[in-house]
């Protein structure tokens, strides 16, 4: 056995929600169901590098865009803890763990998501070789479940193109302990949809999602936006198979809004938009009243806005972008992407 040794490769994508999860239980169980757009280019490759050892003990280096990373080493150290009791062959191997982005360092994107999906798959290829008739919905549930452990929304970037995380009672098959693609036929209207991330500040969060999330233990309003989530996720699921664009819109931007009010409305309270987080937003409203097309925005647990928009639309919605909404992003960045079938 000690000379078994090898490694793998796996590219994990970013995702975006439309119903948001913000709020979480013991063992990242989440307070409500949430719905995610997996994404296309933005992205995490991790090359998996394992070699036997006989001793026990997670034992692990790490390369960040061929570099060694001290800093990062704690979250995967986390990580490696968490899955140890449903991974234990983990003791018996040293890895060397070699990753990159296809986005920007520090571009405000979060990588965790991709990050953590793609070093779950990446261990799922390892228990493969002990277990070789493994089915692919055991390998897709499990490094799910992994990837959950790292970082709750990282679940939601295994498979594509819209995935459920969260028991619903409407959504067959749905699980708190791992991410499902949606099991309806999504209306084409959604097929090949766009997601244009511009880039507002590129700086590090100032509040953790990990502290965000706690922050919604003793929230005034957390009873009652769990319970809206969930509301929230049935008229999702009927506007992604009804192809209702109008309600799309509406849906999506009160989700993002949502999300930010319940930081504004903690204690301690925060905000992570930006001024120009907001003149993205009228910019947008604008668009969409005077050409009517159907245009919506999205935010994350950060100040950069994602654009959403149906792929037939993307002539207009990029001059515009270029034109009228560049001048606010860092540097006039942004990064256009598109739905994707996962990792
Ligand atoms: O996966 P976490 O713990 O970083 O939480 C992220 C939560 C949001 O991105 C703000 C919303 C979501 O559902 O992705």
């Amino acid at each position: 056995a000690s000379a078994l040794q090898g490694s793998f490769s796996w590219e994990s994508p970013s995702n975006i929600a439309l119903v948001k999860y913000w709020g979480k239980k013991e063992n990242q169980i989440p307070a409500n169901a949430s719905i995610s757009f997996t994404l296309s280019d933005c992205k995490t490759i991790t090359t998996l590098t394992y070699k036997a050892k006989s001793d026990s003990g997670i034992l692990f280096d790490l390369l960040f865009e061929g570099e060694v990373k001290e800093e990062f080493k704690p979250k995967i150290q986390k990580f490696f803890e968490r899955i140890m009791p449903y991974c234990p062959y983990i003791n018996y191997f040293h890895f060397t763990i070699d990753t990159r982005n296809t986005f920007p360092h520090s571009s405000g994107i979060a990588s965790s998501a991709s990050g953590m999906a793609a070093l779950a798959v990446n261990i799922m290829s390892l228990e493969k070789l002990f277990v070789p008739e493994m089915t692919e919905k055991y390998f897709d549930q499990k490094a799910s479940f992994l990837a959950r452990l790292g970082s709750g929304s990282a679940c939601r970037s295994i498979s594509g193109s819209v995935v459920v995380w969260g028991s619903h009672p409407e959504i067959e098959g749905s699980s708190d302990l791992y991410g499902v693609s949606f099991p309806c036929e999504v209306h084409e209207k959604f097929k090949n949809y766009k997601d244009v991330i511009l880039l507002v500040d590129k700086g590090e969060k100032k509040v953790s999602s990990t502290a965000g999330h706690d922050l919604m233990h003793n929230h005034p309003f957390a009873k009652e936006r769990f319970v809206q989530a969930e509301k929230n996720l049935s008229a999702m699921a009927a506007i992604l198979k009804e192809g209702d664009l109008e309600g799309f819109i509406q849906l999506v931007e009160s989700e993002a809004l949502t999300l930010h009010a319940m930081m504004m409305t903690s204690i301690p309270y925060f905000i992570l938009m930006k001024p120009n987080t907001l003149k993205i937003i009228e910019k947008i409203w604008g668009f969409r009243e005077q050409t009517k097309i159907p245009v919506c925005f999205t935010l994350d647990a950060g100040a950069n806005v994602h654009v959403l928009f149906p792929e037939e639309e993307v002539d207009f919605v990029m001059t515009f972008i270029r034109q009228e909404l560049a001048v606010f992003c860092d540097n006039e960045q942004y990064i256009e992407d598109k739905l994707g079938f996962g990792s």
